[in-house]
Order: C-alpha cells, then structure tokens, then sequence
C-alpha cells in the first residue's frame, strides 16, 4: 500500500479588472501585436485597490474547497506560494487561514517565484506520505501587478494578478502509475542565475521594489529546463511525453509553451492555455490554468498531467499527477 496526495478539490480566482493590450498602448511604448507575437498574451486582470494576495487567494481556496464538498476545518494545513504577500510577515497562508475561520492546523508560506505552486505541491505531498497532515490547501496566488515599473515595456506587458488552488487529500494505491494522486516530482535551483530575474527591493532597501527581468536568457533557460525536468519527473516513472494526457505548464509566454510541448513530443492539442487571457501569474499559473482547464473539459478525473515550471532563482521543477 502506498499513500499518495489526492486532489480533491480545484478552484480559481480572477480579479473583476481586465487590461487589454490596446489599455497598455496608452500606458508605455508598445503594440498589441509585439506583445500577441513574443508571449501570446492579450489581456490580463488586475487586482482592484486595497484587494490583496490573501484576498485573491481565500477567494480561490473557497472555491477549491467547494469542489471538495468541504469546510475550512476539515484542512490540516495551507501552503500559500507567493512572491507577493500582503506584508513581509506574517505569511499570506496565515492571513487566509485568519480569512477562512480556520482554528486549526498551521499555514505558511512557500516562496519559489514562479516555480512557487511546484514547490508547494512538493511540500504538501511530503506533509501527506509522512502523514503529518491528511488534507492541504496548496494555493497559488499573486498581484505581480504592484512590482510592475510602469516605465519598462519590456515587463510591464507580461505579468498578471490571480490565485488558484488544490486541495489534496490522503488516499491509498498499489504504488504503481495507475494511482491516483501525485506520482512524481522533480526540484531545482541555482542561484547562479539570481540576477536574470529578481525584484530590486525588499528588507536590504526599505522599498518593496520592482521586477528585473533578462527576458532573452530566462526564455533561454526556460526552453532546456522544462523540457528536462518534465522528461526526468515522467522518467521515474518510466514514462515519456506519449503517456501524458494533458501537459498544465506555467503560463509564461506561448513561445515557451509550445516549445516545450515540441520538445516533449506532445501536440498542442493537449497542453491547457490560459496566457493569452491572464498573463504570466507567476505561482498563480499553473493551479489557474488546471482549474480553467477543467472548466473547459480538457483535463478530467483520472487523467494524467504534468505540469512545469521555472522562475527566479532559478527555480524550476515538476509534479506528475494522475487526477
Ligand atoms: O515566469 C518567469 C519566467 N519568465 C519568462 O519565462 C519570460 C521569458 N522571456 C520572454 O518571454 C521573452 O524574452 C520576452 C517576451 C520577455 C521578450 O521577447 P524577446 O523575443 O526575447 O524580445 P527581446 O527582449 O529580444 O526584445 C526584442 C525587441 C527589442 O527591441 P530591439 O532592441 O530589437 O530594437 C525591445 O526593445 O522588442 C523590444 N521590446 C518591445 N517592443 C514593443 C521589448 N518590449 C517591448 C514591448 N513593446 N512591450
């Protein structure tokens, strides 16, 4: 017998405000059509004023948790990724536990940028085998646009605010690929690359900062590292890109996507895309893009996906999930 890390639940949150990239023409020196043809993006949401990460992220786990046919106490922990809480501290899985009524169980923070939803599925797969926690709230959620300097087009295109969120669940299989839950998962970083992607602020400024982004090299970056961490996650299952029903990657630039869907020999027809309407959502994406996706019809119970992603850091890895 095997325990693995069932989703039970998934769910989504979007702010009210779409932007455009004809609202950006009138914000910085760009085109609807450099932004469509380099990243695939045509229009984003925003968070209003006052509404927070936390905000965004109890809306999306209300939601997950009523596809689960749950309440906020029947969860044991809540990890959060973000790269945008609220404030410095306490987390933002606090604050939606505060948010949620939740008396119970702990909550905290994972913060891998981008990457940050992978991580945290990692972590509450690892909270479940060692059966520290039966049920988590993994949420993604973020409001990258307050680190947007409105003065570089080069960034201020790409990035979208939004949460999404899973709930697992502790269940049992045979061990073997026909399990439901999380089957596989491969991590990295190298902090070598820290200045390809970062925000110039924080505790060592006095000032929240804005995002710097080497677009080129991360694009680089990007297009080897998926694609080998997807082919090594499904690679210990002895599994390849054939095998997957449905590839959920970090919605990033449609470039990027298809590229790696290419390299993994997986036709478009089954990758989820949800940039063209959110923008780059950093941790938000990839639970964002599973649960419009599922809205859709396109990924369904018992389907297998793999889902990728790399950000700041570097980070980068993959989940490989029998839903
Ligand atoms: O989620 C974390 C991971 N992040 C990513 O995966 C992002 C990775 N990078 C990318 O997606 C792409 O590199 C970008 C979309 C950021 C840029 O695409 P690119 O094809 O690499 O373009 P580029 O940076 O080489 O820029 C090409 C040109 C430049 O002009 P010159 O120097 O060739 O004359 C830029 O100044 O496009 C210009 N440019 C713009 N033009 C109109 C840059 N931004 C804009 C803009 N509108 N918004």
């Amino acid at each position: 017998m095997t325990i693995r890390a069932v989703v039970k639940g998934i769910g989504h949150y979007l702010p009210d405000r779409i932007v455009s990239n004809a609202d950006l023409e009138a914000l910085v020196d760009t085109t609807d059509e450099w932004i469509r043809t380099r990243s695939g993006i045509e229009r984003r949401h925003f968070a209003a004023e006052g509404q927070m990460t936390s905000d965004l992220a109890t809306r999306a786990a209300l939601a997950a948790l009523a596809d689960a046919g749950l309440e906020p106490d029947d969860i044991d922990a809540i990890i959060v990724a973000t790269s945008t809480p609220d404030l410095t501290f306490p987390s933002a899985a606090t604050m939606v536990q505060g948010k949620l009524g939740m008396t119970r169980g702990f909550a905290f923070d994972v913060q891998a940028v981008c990457a940050g939803f992978v991580f945290a599925m990692a972590n509450a797969q690892a909270l479940i085998v060692s059966e520290q926690a039966t049920r988590v709230l993994v949420i993604g959620a973020e409001t990258f646009s307050r680190l947007m300097d409105w003065k570089d087009r080069s960034t201020c295109v790409l990035f979208g605010d939004g949460a999404g969120a899973v709930v697992l669940e502790a269940g049992t299989g045979d061990g073997s690929n026909a399990d439901r839950g999380i089957l596989a998962i491969d991590l990295h970083s190298d902090g070598r690359f820290k200045d390809l992607l970062y925000v110039d602020g924080g505790v060592s400024t006095g000032a929240t900062g804005k995002l710097r982004m080497h677009g080129k090299e991360v694009f680089r970056h990007a297009v080897e590292k998926l694609a080998q961490t997807a082919h090594t996650s499904l690679g210990k299952l002895g599994l390849t890109g054939d095998d997957v029903d449905w590839i959920v990657p970090h919605q990033a630039n449609l470039r990027i996507i298809a590229a790696t869907a290419h390299k993994m020999h997986v036709p478009m027809d089954r990758v989820v895309v949800t940039v063209q309407d959110h923008g780059n959502t950093s941790a938000a994406s990839i639970p964002l893009a599973l649960s419009v996706g599922r809205d859709r019809g396109q990924v369904k119970s018992g389907d297998l996906i793999v889902t990728e992603a790399i950000g700041g850091g570097l980070t980068w890895g993959s989940v490989v999930i029998r839903l």
